[in-house]
Protein backbone atom coordinates (compact mmCIF):
# COMPACT_ATOMS: atom_id res chain seq x y z
CA UNK A 1 0.00 0.00 0.00
CA UNK A 2 2.15 2.87 -1.08
CA UNK A 3 0.93 6.40 -0.56
CA UNK A 4 2.29 9.50 -2.19
CA UNK A 5 1.44 12.00 0.22
CA UNK A 6 1.21 15.79 -1.26
CA UNK A 7 0.70 17.95 1.03
CA UNK A 8 0.91 21.31 -0.55
CA UNK A 9 0.45 24.92 -0.23
CA UNK A 10 -1.61 27.07 3.06
CA UNK A 11 -2.60 24.87 5.58
CA UNK A 12 -2.13 21.59 3.75
CA UNK A 13 0.77 20.53 5.93
CA UNK A 14 -0.51 20.97 9.15
CA UNK A 15 -4.14 18.97 7.72
CA UNK A 16 -2.08 16.58 5.98
CA UNK A 17 0.30 15.74 9.29
CA UNK A 18 -2.88 14.63 10.98
CA UNK A 19 -3.88 12.59 8.62
CA UNK A 20 -0.74 10.71 8.24
CA UNK A 21 -0.58 10.43 11.93
CA UNK A 22 -4.41 8.69 11.80
CA UNK A 23 -2.93 6.28 8.71
CA UNK A 24 0.11 5.26 11.34
CA UNK A 25 -2.09 4.33 14.06
CA UNK A 26 -3.69 1.99 12.06
CA UNK A 27 -1.33 -0.90 12.57
CA UNK A 28 -1.23 -0.79 8.69
CA UNK A 29 1.93 -1.43 6.72
CA UNK A 30 1.73 2.00 4.73
CA UNK A 31 4.57 2.81 2.69
CA UNK A 32 4.45 6.80 2.90
CA UNK A 33 6.49 9.53 0.80
CA UNK A 34 5.90 12.79 0.51
CA UNK A 35 6.52 15.54 -2.33
CA UNK A 36 6.17 18.90 -2.83
CA UNK A 37 2.88 20.20 -5.06
CA UNK A 38 1.17 23.27 -5.96
CA UNK A 39 2.97 26.49 -4.88
CA UNK A 40 5.39 24.50 -3.30
CA UNK A 41 6.12 22.51 -6.11
CA UNK A 42 6.85 25.79 -8.11
CA UNK A 43 9.36 27.10 -5.59
CA UNK A 44 11.22 23.15 -5.74
CA UNK A 45 11.45 23.02 -9.09
CA UNK A 46 9.63 25.64 -11.07
CA UNK A 47 6.35 24.10 -11.70
CA UNK A 48 3.42 23.57 -9.49
CA UNK A 49 3.62 19.64 -10.79
CA UNK A 50 7.32 19.10 -10.39
CA UNK A 51 8.44 15.50 -12.65
CA UNK A 52 9.47 13.69 -9.46
CA UNK A 53 5.96 14.35 -8.00
CA UNK A 54 4.16 13.34 -10.73
CA UNK A 55 6.56 10.24 -11.12
CA UNK A 56 5.86 9.33 -7.26
CA UNK A 57 2.09 9.85 -8.00
CA UNK A 58 1.95 7.86 -10.68
CA UNK A 59 3.97 4.70 -8.77
CA UNK A 60 1.54 5.07 -5.84
CA UNK A 61 -1.66 3.02 -5.25
CA UNK A 62 -3.36 6.33 -4.17
CA UNK A 63 -2.63 9.62 -3.09
CA UNK A 64 -3.15 11.85 0.21
CA UNK A 65 -3.70 15.64 -1.17
CA UNK A 66 -3.54 18.42 0.95
CA UNK A 67 -4.65 22.07 -0.70
CA UNK A 68 -2.98 24.26 -3.24
CA UNK A 69 -3.14 28.22 -3.72
CA UNK A 70 -2.09 31.20 -2.53
CA UNK A 71 -2.58 34.89 -3.60
CA UNK A 72 1.30 35.36 -4.13
CA UNK A 73 1.03 33.00 -7.28
CA UNK A 74 -1.65 35.07 -8.69
CA UNK A 75 0.80 36.94 -11.03
CA UNK A 76 2.33 33.88 -12.58
CA UNK A 77 1.68 32.43 -16.30
CA UNK A 78 -1.54 30.32 -15.50
CA UNK A 79 0.35 27.16 -16.47
CA UNK A 80 2.47 27.84 -13.64
CA UNK A 81 -0.51 28.58 -11.12
CA UNK A 82 -0.70 26.11 -8.24
CA UNK A 83 -4.18 25.05 -9.31
CA UNK A 84 -2.76 23.47 -12.48
CA UNK A 85 -0.98 21.11 -10.48
CA UNK A 86 -4.57 19.63 -9.39
CA UNK A 87 -5.73 19.50 -12.70
CA UNK A 88 -2.98 17.89 -14.42
CA UNK A 89 -2.65 14.97 -11.69
CA UNK A 90 -6.31 14.46 -12.47
CA UNK A 91 -5.32 14.13 -16.12
CA UNK A 92 -2.09 12.69 -15.85
CA UNK A 93 -3.41 9.75 -13.60
CA UNK A 94 -6.98 9.55 -15.31
CA UNK A 95 -9.07 10.58 -12.17
CA UNK A 96 -12.41 10.83 -14.05
CA UNK A 97 -15.04 10.11 -11.10
CA UNK A 98 -14.57 12.73 -8.60
CA UNK A 99 -16.90 11.43 -5.30
CA UNK A 100 -17.85 14.15 -3.07
CA UNK A 101 -20.01 13.63 -0.48
CA UNK A 102 -22.25 16.17 1.80
CA UNK A 103 -23.35 14.71 5.22
CA UNK A 104 -24.41 16.75 8.15
CA UNK A 105 -23.20 15.22 10.94
CA UNK A 106 -25.97 15.53 13.99
CA UNK A 107 -23.55 16.93 16.19
CA UNK A 108 -22.98 19.90 13.96
CA UNK A 109 -26.64 20.54 12.81
CA UNK A 110 -27.15 24.09 13.58
CA UNK A 111 -23.61 24.74 11.81
CA UNK A 112 -25.59 25.11 8.22
CA UNK A 113 -27.27 28.47 7.19
CA UNK A 114 -30.19 26.66 6.17
CA UNK A 115 -33.27 25.85 8.77
CA UNK A 116 -32.11 22.48 10.32
CA UNK A 117 -35.37 20.66 9.34
CA UNK A 118 -33.79 21.15 5.87
CA UNK A 119 -31.00 20.45 6.25
CA UNK A 120 -30.74 17.66 9.62
CA UNK A 121 -29.85 13.89 8.31
CA UNK A 122 -28.62 15.43 5.09
CA UNK A 123 -26.76 12.60 2.80
CA UNK A 124 -26.08 13.28 -0.71
CA UNK A 125 -23.26 12.36 -3.13
CA UNK A 126 -21.93 14.46 -5.79
CA UNK A 127 -20.36 12.60 -8.56
CA UNK A 128 -17.94 15.01 -11.19
CA UNK A 129 -16.63 13.74 -13.98
CA UNK A 130 -12.91 15.28 -13.94
CA UNK A 131 -11.50 14.49 -16.91
CA UNK A 132 -13.45 16.31 -19.64
CA UNK A 133 -15.97 19.44 -20.63
CA UNK A 134 -14.84 22.42 -20.49
CA UNK A 135 -11.91 22.46 -18.42
CA UNK A 136 -9.92 20.42 -21.18
CA UNK A 137 -11.76 20.90 -24.06
CA UNK A 138 -9.87 21.98 -27.21
CA UNK A 139 -9.61 24.57 -28.79
CA UNK A 140 -9.29 27.20 -26.22
CA UNK A 141 -7.32 30.59 -26.64
CA UNK A 142 -7.73 34.27 -26.55
CA UNK A 143 -7.85 35.59 -30.34
CA UNK A 144 -8.90 37.80 -32.35
CA UNK A 145 -13.24 36.97 -33.09
CA UNK A 146 -13.17 35.91 -36.26
CA UNK A 147 -16.59 36.94 -37.53
CA UNK A 148 -19.95 38.00 -35.65
CA UNK A 149 -20.83 41.47 -34.60
CA UNK A 150 -17.37 41.65 -32.74
CA UNK A 151 -15.18 40.63 -35.32
CA UNK A 152 -11.66 41.89 -34.80
CA UNK A 153 -11.95 43.04 -31.67
CA UNK A 154 -10.30 40.23 -28.75
CA UNK A 155 -12.17 37.01 -27.59
CA UNK A 156 -11.98 34.49 -25.46
CA UNK A 157 -13.51 31.32 -25.49
CA UNK A 158 -13.41 27.87 -24.33
CA UNK A 159 -14.96 24.37 -25.99
CA UNK A 160 -17.59 22.17 -24.06
CA UNK A 161 -17.00 18.37 -25.30
CA UNK A 162 -17.74 15.21 -24.37
CA UNK A 163 -17.47 12.32 -25.83
CA UNK A 164 -19.91 8.74 -25.61
CA UNK A 165 -17.90 6.44 -24.17
CA UNK A 166 -16.76 9.43 -21.41
CA UNK A 167 -20.30 9.71 -20.38
CA UNK A 168 -20.66 5.99 -20.33
CA UNK A 169 -17.59 5.43 -17.84
CA UNK A 170 -18.50 8.02 -15.44
CA UNK A 171 -22.93 6.70 -15.84
CA UNK A 172 -21.48 3.70 -15.01
CA UNK A 173 -19.50 4.88 -11.77
CA UNK A 174 -22.85 6.14 -10.89
CA UNK A 175 -25.33 4.01 -11.44
CA UNK A 176 -22.91 1.65 -9.27
CA UNK A 177 -22.73 4.20 -6.57
CA UNK A 178 -26.01 4.98 -6.20
CA UNK A 179 -26.90 1.04 -6.14
CA UNK A 180 -25.35 0.78 -2.70
CA UNK A 181 -27.02 3.61 -1.34
CA UNK A 182 -30.81 4.52 -1.82
CA UNK A 183 -30.96 3.98 -5.30
CA UNK A 184 -31.55 7.05 -7.38
CA UNK A 185 -29.48 8.81 -9.34
CA UNK A 186 -30.23 12.51 -10.69
CA UNK A 187 -28.49 13.68 -13.87
CA UNK A 188 -28.01 16.78 -14.25
CA UNK A 189 -27.56 18.80 -17.51
CA UNK A 190 -28.44 21.66 -19.44
CA UNK A 191 -29.99 19.76 -22.42
CA UNK A 192 -32.77 22.32 -23.13
CA UNK A 193 -29.45 24.87 -24.30
CA UNK A 194 -26.39 22.62 -24.84
CA UNK A 195 -25.85 19.85 -27.60
CA UNK A 196 -23.27 18.50 -24.77
CA UNK A 197 -25.52 18.02 -22.68
CA UNK A 198 -27.92 16.34 -25.19
CA UNK A 199 -25.90 14.07 -25.41
CA UNK A 200 -24.85 12.73 -21.84
CA UNK A 201 -28.69 12.66 -21.25
CA UNK A 202 -29.11 9.95 -23.82
CA UNK A 203 -26.33 7.72 -22.69
CA UNK A 204 -27.60 8.45 -19.00
CA UNK A 205 -30.77 6.96 -20.43
CA UNK A 206 -29.40 4.04 -22.35
CA UNK A 207 -26.94 3.03 -19.69
CA UNK A 208 -29.86 3.38 -17.21
CA UNK A 209 -30.99 0.00 -19.31
CA UNK A 210 -28.58 -1.93 -17.41
CA UNK A 211 -29.47 -0.73 -14.18
CA UNK A 212 -33.44 -1.59 -13.28
CA UNK A 213 -33.05 -1.30 -9.67
CA UNK A 214 -31.81 2.20 -10.11
CA UNK A 215 -34.45 5.11 -10.42
CA UNK A 216 -33.06 7.86 -13.02
CA UNK A 217 -34.44 11.07 -12.88
CA UNK A 218 -32.81 14.75 -15.10
CA UNK A 219 -32.56 18.04 -13.64
CA UNK A 220 -31.43 21.26 -15.39
CA UNK A 221 -28.59 22.46 -13.83
CA UNK A 222 -29.98 26.11 -12.74
CA UNK A 223 -33.21 23.98 -11.12
CA UNK A 224 -30.70 21.97 -9.51
CA UNK A 225 -28.93 24.62 -7.83
CA UNK A 226 -32.19 25.91 -6.43
CA UNK A 227 -33.43 22.37 -5.34
CA UNK A 228 -30.30 22.07 -3.39
CA UNK A 229 -31.12 24.94 -1.27
CA UNK A 230 -34.82 24.24 -1.00
CA UNK A 231 -35.05 20.60 -0.40
CA UNK A 232 -31.57 18.78 -0.50
CA UNK A 233 -32.55 15.69 1.43
CA UNK A 234 -34.52 14.89 -2.33
CA UNK A 235 -31.27 14.05 -3.74
CA UNK A 236 -29.46 10.67 -3.32
CA UNK A 237 -26.70 10.55 -5.62
CA UNK A 238 -25.84 13.26 -7.68
CA UNK A 239 -24.11 12.75 -11.31
CA UNK A 240 -22.51 15.96 -13.65
CA UNK A 241 -20.01 16.78 -15.82
CA UNK A 242 -16.85 18.79 -14.71
CA UNK A 243 -17.95 22.37 -14.52
CA UNK A 244 -21.53 21.97 -13.35
CA UNK A 245 -20.11 19.64 -10.54
CA UNK A 246 -17.33 22.18 -9.44
CA UNK A 247 -20.59 24.52 -9.21
CA UNK A 248 -23.06 22.39 -7.03
CA UNK A 249 -20.27 20.56 -4.95
CA UNK A 250 -19.52 23.88 -3.65
CA UNK A 251 -22.87 24.82 -3.30
CA UNK A 252 -24.06 21.56 -1.22
CA UNK A 253 -20.85 21.50 0.75
CA UNK A 254 -21.89 24.51 2.08
CA UNK A 255 -25.44 23.23 2.79
CA UNK A 256 -23.42 21.33 6.20
CA UNK A 257 -21.55 24.93 7.30
CA UNK A 258 -18.68 23.30 7.41
CA UNK A 259 -16.63 22.85 4.49
CA UNK A 260 -14.17 21.45 6.87
CA UNK A 261 -15.39 18.31 7.38
CA UNK A 262 -16.02 17.11 3.68
CA UNK A 263 -13.62 14.91 2.10
CA UNK A 264 -13.46 13.67 -1.51
CA UNK A 265 -12.18 10.82 -3.66
CA UNK A 266 -10.79 11.42 -7.17
CA UNK A 267 -10.92 7.66 -8.94
CA UNK A 268 -9.44 6.05 -11.83
CA UNK A 269 -10.57 2.99 -13.94
CA UNK A 270 -9.01 1.08 -11.05
CA UNK A 271 -9.81 2.46 -7.81
CA UNK A 272 -6.77 4.06 -8.07
CA UNK A 273 -7.41 7.12 -6.02
CA UNK A 274 -6.66 10.65 -4.87
CA UNK A 275 -8.09 12.31 -1.75
CA UNK A 276 -8.46 15.51 -0.76
CA UNK A 277 -10.57 17.56 1.95
CA UNK A 278 -13.36 19.70 -0.40
CA UNK A 279 -11.88 22.68 0.78
CA UNK A 280 -8.99 25.00 -0.46
CA UNK A 281 -5.84 25.81 0.70
CA UNK A 282 -6.86 29.01 3.50
CA UNK A 283 -3.91 30.85 3.05
CA UNK A 284 -5.22 32.92 5.84
CA UNK A 285 -4.95 30.67 8.19
CA UNK A 286 -1.73 29.19 7.38
CA UNK A 287 0.48 28.21 9.80
CA UNK A 288 -1.39 29.05 13.05
CA UNK A 289 -2.61 25.59 14.14
CA UNK A 290 -6.37 26.27 13.88
CA UNK A 291 -7.18 24.76 10.46
CA UNK A 292 -9.59 21.83 10.79
CA UNK A 293 -7.86 18.47 9.98
CA UNK A 294 -11.04 16.50 10.09
CA UNK A 295 -11.83 16.80 5.93
CA UNK A 296 -8.40 15.60 5.48
CA UNK A 297 -8.57 12.31 7.70
CA UNK A 298 -11.94 11.83 6.08
CA UNK A 299 -10.53 11.62 3.08
CA UNK A 300 -7.99 9.14 4.36
CA UNK A 301 -10.92 7.25 5.63
CA UNK A 302 -12.29 7.66 1.78
CA UNK A 303 -8.62 5.89 0.49
CA UNK A 304 -9.12 3.18 2.84
CA UNK A 305 -12.52 2.29 1.70
CA UNK A 306 -11.69 3.06 -2.04
CA UNK A 307 -8.34 2.14 -2.97
CA UNK A 308 -7.69 -0.25 -0.35
CA UNK A 309 -11.05 -2.16 0.43
CA UNK A 310 -10.76 -2.31 4.18
CA UNK A 311 -13.97 -0.64 4.88
CA UNK A 312 -13.45 -2.25 8.64
CA UNK A 313 -10.18 0.74 8.65
CA UNK A 314 -12.26 3.09 6.68
CA UNK A 315 -15.24 2.87 9.87
CA UNK A 316 -12.87 2.65 12.96
CA UNK A 317 -11.30 6.25 11.44
CA UNK A 318 -14.83 7.46 10.82
CA UNK A 319 -16.65 6.56 14.35
CA UNK A 320 -13.25 7.86 15.45
CA UNK A 321 -13.80 11.56 14.24
CA UNK A 322 -17.68 10.91 15.51
CA UNK A 323 -16.74 10.18 18.85
CA UNK A 324 -14.60 13.49 18.96
CA UNK A 325 -17.35 15.91 18.00
CA UNK A 326 -19.78 14.02 20.13
CA UNK A 327 -17.09 14.91 23.12
CA UNK A 328 -17.80 18.57 22.13
CA UNK A 329 -14.01 19.30 20.48
CA UNK A 330 -14.21 22.07 17.96
CA UNK A 331 -11.83 23.65 15.70
CA UNK A 332 -12.53 27.12 15.70
CA UNK A 333 -14.51 26.93 12.01
CA UNK A 334 -17.45 24.72 13.74
CA UNK A 335 -17.01 25.89 17.03
CA UNK A 336 -20.28 27.13 18.71
CA UNK A 337 -21.26 28.11 22.30
CA UNK A 338 -20.43 25.85 24.83
CA UNK A 339 -17.99 23.52 22.84
CA UNK A 340 -14.34 22.86 23.51
CA UNK A 341 -11.55 25.07 21.56
CA UNK A 342 -8.81 23.02 19.95
CA UNK A 343 -6.22 23.14 17.38
CA UNK A 344 -5.21 21.56 14.23
CA UNK A 345 -2.73 19.17 16.32
CA UNK A 346 -4.90 18.37 19.00
CA UNK A 347 -8.01 17.52 17.01
CA UNK A 348 -5.87 14.71 14.66
CA UNK A 349 -4.70 13.77 19.04
CA UNK A 350 -7.95 13.41 19.53
CA UNK A 351 -8.62 11.24 16.73
CA UNK A 352 -5.89 9.48 17.27
CA UNK A 353 -6.78 8.26 21.11
CA UNK A 354 -10.09 7.83 19.68
CA UNK A 355 -9.35 5.07 17.70
CA UNK A 356 -7.44 3.08 20.40
CA UNK A 357 -11.02 2.82 21.86
C1 LIG B 1 -12.15 21.92 -7.14
C2 LIG B 1 -11.41 23.19 -7.40
C3 LIG B 1 -10.61 23.00 -8.69
C4 LIG B 1 -11.58 22.77 -9.82
C5 LIG B 1 -9.64 24.16 -9.03
C6 LIG B 1 -8.72 24.44 -7.87
C7 LIG B 1 -8.87 23.89 -10.28
O1 LIG B 1 -12.29 24.26 -7.48
O2 LIG B 1 -11.50 20.86 -6.93
O3 LIG B 1 -13.38 21.95 -7.11
O4 LIG B 1 -12.09 23.72 -10.42
O5 LIG B 1 -11.86 21.62 -10.11
MG1 LIG C 1 -14.28 23.77 -7.01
Amino acid sequence: MKIAVLPGDGIGPEIVAEAVKVLNALDEKFELEQAPVGGAGYEASGHPLPDATLALAKAADAVLFGAVGDWKYDALARELRPEQAILGLRKHLQLFANFRPAILYDELASASSLKPEIVAGLDILIIRELNGDIYFGQPRGIRSAPDGLFAGSREGFDTMRYSEPEVRRIAHVAFQAARKRGKRLCSVDKANVLETSQLWKDVMLDVAKEYADVELSHMYVDNAAMQLVKAPKNFDVIVTGNMFGDILSDEAAMLTGSIGMLPSASLDANNKGLYEPSHGSAPDIAGKGVANPLATILSAAMMLRYTFGKTAQAERIENAVKRVLARGLRTPDIWQEGATKVGTRQMGEAVVAALQE
